[in-house]
């Protein structure tokens, strides 16, 4: 057989190899074809230009019926699942499959990059898709702009919360709140993940910075701030839902106790009685349904083994009946699937205990044909369904999202606007809170001769910023972020007489005069979440050598702490004359050499014990 006939032979066998794939593919792709219900726009019900629920003349509730009415079955379980936008496998998903809400989990930013605009233009797109259905349902889009709208280029970052918990000042906490919500409505973003009304018991837990702290009543006071601060507005609708979380005890979970093998805390269990639960944790949620929370997150701890999401006592009998919280609850990422063997169990459990949107946050398809199976079998009522659907309904015309204009280019200058640094600056400046000062070596002279600056988070908005920024787990030494580091904020209030001289490491030459002053910036690198979980949260070898070179070369010792939480300094902090507790500032560094050099007061006063 000469090679002619061989390749010949070969030519005909990969034809059918490749003929073969195709009609595989076809196969498997006609047995996957979704049961989607079919859309037919011509319906009656579909019919828009007399619709009540257009109407905002009407009353909400009178909105909510008409358009409840309307909804068929497979339109109603859209609008309880919430799905991650890297999670949409294609546009035009949204619209068949009828999806209520996005979100962007920590870092998701637009596929072509994290300007303003393409933010906005990304929105836009989803809710483009939404005016393709039948009754055209806007989206709910929500996201973690937990210490500003952080994700996005450009926009201001604030402090974390637990340095917002360190300034006790609720006016200032509103006016931060209200500030982000203007950021992130203009990018048309309408649902803010905040505020974190967790009572934080235990350091070693990751989240402790997102949180006001340990203190229940302070923790109650700003989140009411913050909850104003975000939904205020001059208008018949909420400038910005808020969305206290993690409902509830998440800040007693003991150390040890996650689900997760790669946490300690996150995800863990708390054994307080009920008596307890109420007086540590339930205080600011029951203080935030009063002041007009509409959505609550409920987070993944479990209370005596049971997950959260899974306890009817605390998400309908205490949350909806005692308190009388008429808007919806919504599921933490991926918690409704931890509570049973099956995500079938797992969906009927949670929805019939109280759970009324369900943050998946990847799976779509699989919700709502499972939804659709317990509904058909009455494992989940049509009573439960229309419930959640109406709570989730009322909040979506409560925040005005079928009557406020699209968002627009032009709305984008109030991102990183003067207005707004200036209240971060504020609030950096009274979030510092002084631990200790002796030998007068603070404030510093802004006219000292030579002052020396050391330590790993001098220079480094990374490290100031902390998690839930560009990244979810933050990034050290983030150049994306623009803002002052806490040297460039020193260099920027001395005299142009005084030497400033910066090694990260503390190497300076011998020899030469001892410094006036010693500044070490030390401190944690960031984190967020069940990855911050940490037995034993201290300094690094790094940064207490840089302390140790930096001392022999100074006449007094300044010690500035930037870090989520409490460190450990019990072994050192004698050997130094001052330290602050910086938390995590964000971009503006500037406030903390405000405090240093005299220029602002200390008055933040500690959120958490710290005991140095
Ligand atoms: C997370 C957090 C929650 C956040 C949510 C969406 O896992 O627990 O605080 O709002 O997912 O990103």
């Amino acid at each position: 057989m000469g090679s002619k006939d061989i390749s010949k032979i070969m030519t005909k066998v990969l034809i059918v190899f490749f003929a073969f794939v195709v009609i595989a593919i076809g196969i498997a792709l006609f047995i996957n074809r979704d049961r989607l219900p079919s859309q037919d726009l011509s319906e009656e019900r579909c019919e828009q230009n007399n619709a009540q629920y257009l109407n905002s003349e009407l009353s909400v509730e009178e909105r909510v019926d008409d358009l409840l009415g309307r909804m068929n079955e497979w339109e109603k379980i859209g609008q309880m699942v919430l799905v991650e936008k890297n999670s949409i496998r294609n546009l035009e998903d949204i619209q068949r499959y009828n999806i209520g809400a996005l979100l962007s989990g920590g870092g998701a930013g637009p596929k072509r990059n994290n300007e303003p605009l393409s933010w906005l233009e990304m929105i836009n797109d989803f809710q483009a898709e939404t005016k393709k259905t039948c009754l055209k349902i806007p989206l709910l889009y929500g996201i973690d702009a937990v210490h500003g709208h952080a994700n996005v280029l450009g926009a201001t970052i604030f402090p974390h919360f637990i340095g917002l918990g360190a300034t006790n000042d609720a006016d200032l906490v509103r006016r931060v709140a209200e500030a982000t919500a203007e950021e992130m409505a203009a990018t048309g973003i309408y649902w803010n993940f905040a505020p974190n009304l967790d009572v934080a018991k235990d350091i070693r837990w990751g989240k402790t910075y997102e949180t006001f702290g340990s203190d229940t009543a302070r923790v109650s006071r700003l989140g009411e701030a913050y909850l104003h601060g975000l939904q205020d507005s001059s208008t018949d609708y909420y400038q910005v839902l808020a969305n206290p979380k993690h409902f509830i005890g998440g800040g007693s979970m003991q150390y040890g106790t996650s689900r997760n093998k790669d946490f300690k805390v996150e995800e863990g269990n708390f054994t307080l009685n009920e008596e307890e639960l109420r007086r540590v944790h339930l205080v600011p949620f029951a203080n935030a349904v009063d002041e007009g929370a509409r959505v609550i997150m409920v987070g993944t701890a479990s209370w005596n083994g049971t997950i959260n999401a899974a306890n009817s006592r605390l998400l309908t009998e205490i949350l909806k009946e005692e308190l009388g919280f008429t808007g919806f609850v919504v599921s933490d990422w991926y918690g409704v699937y931890q509570v049973a063997p099956t995500r079938y169990e797992s969906l009927v459990t949670t929805i019939n205990a109280g759970i009324d949107m369900v943050m998946t946050p990847f799976e779509y398809k699989d919700f709502m044909s499972n939804m659709q199976t317990a509904i058909a079998n009455g494992d989940i009522s049509q009573e439960r369904l229309d419930d959640a659907v109406r709570r989730i309904l009322r909040v979506k015309f409560e925040a005005g999202l079928f009557d406020r204009p699209e968002a627009t280019v032009e709305g984008l200058s109030v991102i990183g606007s003067e207005k707004h640094h200036a209240i971060a600056l504020e609030a950096v400046r009274k979030s510092q809170v002084l631990l200790k000062n002796t030998n007068a070596a603070l404030p510093i002279s802004a006219s000292a001769k030579k002052i020396i600056v050391s330590g790993s988070s001098a220079n480094n908005l990374g490290r100031q910023a902390g998690g839930w920024t560009s990244e979810w787990q933050g990034i050290d030494g983030d150049t994306s972020i623009t803002g002052t580091t806490i040297l460039e904020g020193i260099k920027s209030v001395v005299s142009e007489h005084t030497s400033v001289e910066y090694n990260q490491n503390g190497d300076f030459a011998d020899g030469s005069p001892l410094a006036d002053v010693g500044i070490v910036v030390v401190g944690e690198k960031p984190y967020a979440e069940g990855w911050g979980d940490n037995p034993n949260p201290k300094l690094s070898e790094e940064d207490l050598l840089a302390i140790k070179k930096t001392k022999t070369k100074s006449n007094k010792l300044v010690v500035i702490i930037v870090a989520g939480r409490p460190l450990d300094i019990s072994a050192y902090s004698a050997d130094w004359d001052a330290v602050v507790a910086s938390w995590l500032p964000g971009a503006f560094g500037g406030g903390v050499a405000d405090v240093l050099f005299g220029i602002y007061p200390f008055t933040g006063v500690l959120p958490i014990g710290w005991d140095i």
